[in-house]
């Protein structure tokens, strides 16, 4: 199967580092990234479900998926609003810009959508997830209480977007 275009990348130190929408022939190396980074992982048929779309986007290093990140667009009264839905890379390529770089290539998409904000949920324990979406310009907005299977509360987090850039 042909390969999809290739996404523009934001600057990084990650040398060889290119993001492309998601394709089936991914799916097994998302869902073990997956597993690998999240207590309650995503069951497989779910990211089936995202194929296609413009906002599951697949990072490779060496013709090898190292991370991924799932973003849709959802309308709230009305207005398009984005929501980053899943992010993760692969625990041995964490810290080289990955997660930057799947995060920057999301923001775009969603802005390109029309989206003029965006949303996520972390757990208010993950700390390097916390401090990547605060670099990224995402504010706190509330906490929900027992959000997570395991009890734990997610804060949820917003950031506008100009109507010019989705980029930082
Ligand atoms: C959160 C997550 C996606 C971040 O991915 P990542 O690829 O490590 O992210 P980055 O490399 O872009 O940034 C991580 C850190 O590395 C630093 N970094 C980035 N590029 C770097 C480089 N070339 N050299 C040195 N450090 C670098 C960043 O400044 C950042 O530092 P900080 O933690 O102090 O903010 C990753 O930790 C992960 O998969 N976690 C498990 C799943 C998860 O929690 N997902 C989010 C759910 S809401």
């Amino acid at each position: 199967m042909a390969r999809s275009e290739p996404v523009t990348l934001p600057a990084t130190d990650c040398d060889g580092l290119e993001l492309r929408r998601a394709e089936r022939a991914d799916l097994l190396a998302v869902f073990r990234i997956e597993s690998a980074s999240f207590p309650q992982p995503w069951p497989y048929d779910a990211f089936e479900r995202f194929l296609g779309t413009p906002g599951f986007l697949v990072a490779e290093l060496d013709r090898q998926v190292v991370g991924y990140v799932i973003a849709d667009v959802v309308r709230n009264h009305g207005s398009p609003v984005g929501h980053v839905k899943d992010l993760a890379v692969h625990p041995d390529r964490r810290g080289l810009g990955v997660g930057s770089s799947l995060l920057s290539a999301a923001l775009s998409a969603i802005a390109t959508s029309g989206a003029r904000s965006v949303r996520l949920e972390v757990r208010e324990s993950n700390a390097p997830a916390r401090r990547l979406y605060r670099r990224f310009g995402f504010d706190p907005l509330r906490r929900v209480s027992d959000y997570y299977d395991d009890g734990e509360d997610a804060l949820v987090m917003v950031r506008e977007l100009p109507a010019d850039a989705g980029d930082r």
